[in-house]
């Protein structure tokens, strides 16, 4: 979710105003993601290096998270939204916001309709090490270590690779996004800042998408019938 302070400073507002403006795109999606039945929705909302921004900027970022959460958390219960959180959301996030990450993860933990990750103080290369770490420490021999057991030691480890990931605003980056995670993933880049994203530009990532000819790396056969 990217371009929150250019869509700020297009209006002369400071970067906090773009942040709060995300709110709207942050529902909207979700509610299009749901509606549109897709099980897996993951949002990137700060990452391990996000807490290099000034304090101020960092202290609204979870305010707006907590307030967020609060206003919206029974309405993504009952739409059957199991959500969690990605990251070290209780080391260095402020006490009570933790503890409504974790009262909405216990309140939502049984949905089953769509999961919700909200990336949060995440890194993909942290929890790649941490993967490394848990092997080591659980004394797995190194001819056992394949991708498949590795991922296992990711946290999360029920969830699947990422098909799609949409980076918003122009910029061409992973910023350390799922590492593991988005290595065959499909990417759009829409030039939409993130305050302005909605459904209908969703929808319009879906659509390329699905235009998409994944091969992960192999080729396609064709059948005899010239159709594949
Ligand atoms: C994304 O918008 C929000 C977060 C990373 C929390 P930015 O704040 O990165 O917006 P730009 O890139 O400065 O426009
Ligand atoms: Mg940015």
């Amino acid at each position: 979710m990217d371009g929150n302070g250019r869509w700020a400073a297009q209006r002369s507002l400071p970067r906090t105003a773009g942040h709060k403006a995300a709110e709207t795109a942050v529902i909207d999606v979700i509610e299009a993601a749901h509606a549109a039945g897709i099980p897996w929705l993951s949002l990137f909302a700060f990452s391990t290096e996000n807490w290099r921004r000034p304090d101020g900027e960092v202290d609204f970022l979870m305010e707006l998270v907590r307030r967020t959460i609060r206003k919206h958390a029974l309405t993504l219960h009952a739409r059957g939204i199991r959500c969690r959180f990605l990251g070290d959301s209780d080391i260095r996030i402020p006490p009570d916001l933790a503890r409504d990450i974790a009262d909405l993860t216990t309140l939502t933990r049984d949905n089953r309709r769509m999961t919700l990750t909200v990336a949060f103080d995440h890194g993909g290369r942290r929890d790649i090490v941490r993967a490394a770490r848990s092997l080591i420490r659980n004394r797995v021999p190194a001819e056992q270590v394949t991708e498949e057991s590795f991922a296992h030691h990711l946290p999360y480890p029920d969830t699947p690779d990422v098909d799609l990931v949409i980076r918003t605003s122009g910029e061409h980056r992973i910023s350390n996004f799922m590492l593991w995670q988005v290595a065959y993933a499909e990417w759009t880049f829409p030039h939409v800042l993130w305050p302005d994203f909605r459904a209908t530009h969703f929808w319009e990532c879906l659509d390329s998408y699905r235009g998409r000819e994944r091969r992960f790396g192999a080729v396609r056969i064709p059948t005899p019938t010239g159709k594949s």
